[in-house]
């Protein structure tokens, strides 16, 4: 079977985001625009207060799904469907913004490592205008799986004969979230048709060869199977993969749609009160 090479190496730049949290991006920074259906990958990573306290207040978003993995800490979200969710160590928020969300995204701690990744994953043209949806995952819902000298966590797709809780029909995510022992490697078979990539952000991995540095992500190229191996200290990163859309990307800020006249029309509808179709009350605003 052939192995994924690396692409390219996109590392990670800090950026500034809501009300001052610090985030480390690499998808969705000049690098690297896009990984379609993938638009933006932030990593928070700090045990400083001052990089997250101020947390994420009130913001927009439509056309598109995030995904947050939180390996670390606490976060409270609430949005305009009326959802009010916890989010824990180990657990996972799945929100379809589609016609659009306003949602925030607080931290319940003040002090402490806070950990984890937000994932935006593009949706087709037909679904971007679509009424928006919510689930979220706790720790226990994700299944850990002991491997040969791995341990992974599957937030979405397969690996094995087990199924991560997360289905995203339309393009198929895969992510799973591998710690490695040291000089072990971990070998796992994707489609082809995917793109895919792995993000590393604890000690040092090898894939095909070359090395890959923390905080780092390698888009992967064409290829039957992926293989990453652990360095001295052994590796911890998430491989993601999903199905390109192959559609025309038009985004501004929070909203990401196929033309301009939709982010025009995005910006209008969001200054006029008009981005959220279906307001639910806000639980406990
Ligand atoms: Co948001």
């Amino acid at each position: 079977m052939s192995q994924r090479p690396i692409a390219q190496l996109v590392r990670a730049t800090a950026v500034s985001e809501g009300a001052g949290v610090t985030v480390h991006r690499t998808i969705g920074t000049p690098a690297r625009r896009h990984l379609d259906p993938f638009l933006m990958l932030d990593h928070f990573s700090s045990d400083d207060p001052d990089e997250y306290i101020a947390g994420f207040p009130d913001h927009p978003h439509r056309g598109f799904i995030t995904l947050t993995y939180m390996i670390d800490g606490h976060m409270l979200h609430q949005d305009s469907m009326g959802n009010r969710g916890d989010l824990l160590s180990g657990g996972a928020q799945w929100m379809k913004a589609a016609s659009g969300v306003i949602h925030s995204e607080m931290p319940q701690q003040t002090a402490g490592l806070m950990r984890g990744f937000q994932l935006w994953i593009n949706l087709p043209a037909a679904e971007k205008m679509s009424d928006p949806g919510y689930q979220e995952f706790s720790p226990q819902a994700i299944p850990e799986i002991a491997a040969d000298g791995a341990r992974v966590h599957l937030l979405c797709g397969a690996y094995g004969d087990r199924q991560g809780p997360i289905v995203d029909a339309n393009t198929d995510v895969q992510y799973l979230d591998v710690a490695l022992e040291p000089r072990r490697d971990f070998a796992h078979t994707l489609d082809p048709a995917l793109s895919a990539f792995v993000y590393l952000f604890e000690g040092e991995a090898s894939i095909d060869g070359q090395s890959l540095p923390a905080h780092t992500l390698a888009v992967l190229g064409p290829g039957e199977s992926v293989e990453v191996g652990a360095g001295p200290d052994g590796a911890r990163f998430i491989l993601v993969a999903g199905r390109p859309l192959g559609e025309p990307i038009v985004q501004y800020g929070p909203f990401v749609m196929n033309s301009r006249e939709e982010i025009e029309r995005a910006m209008a509808d969001y200054r006029d009160g008009r981005l959220v179709r279906k307001k639910a009350p806000m639980v406990g605003a």
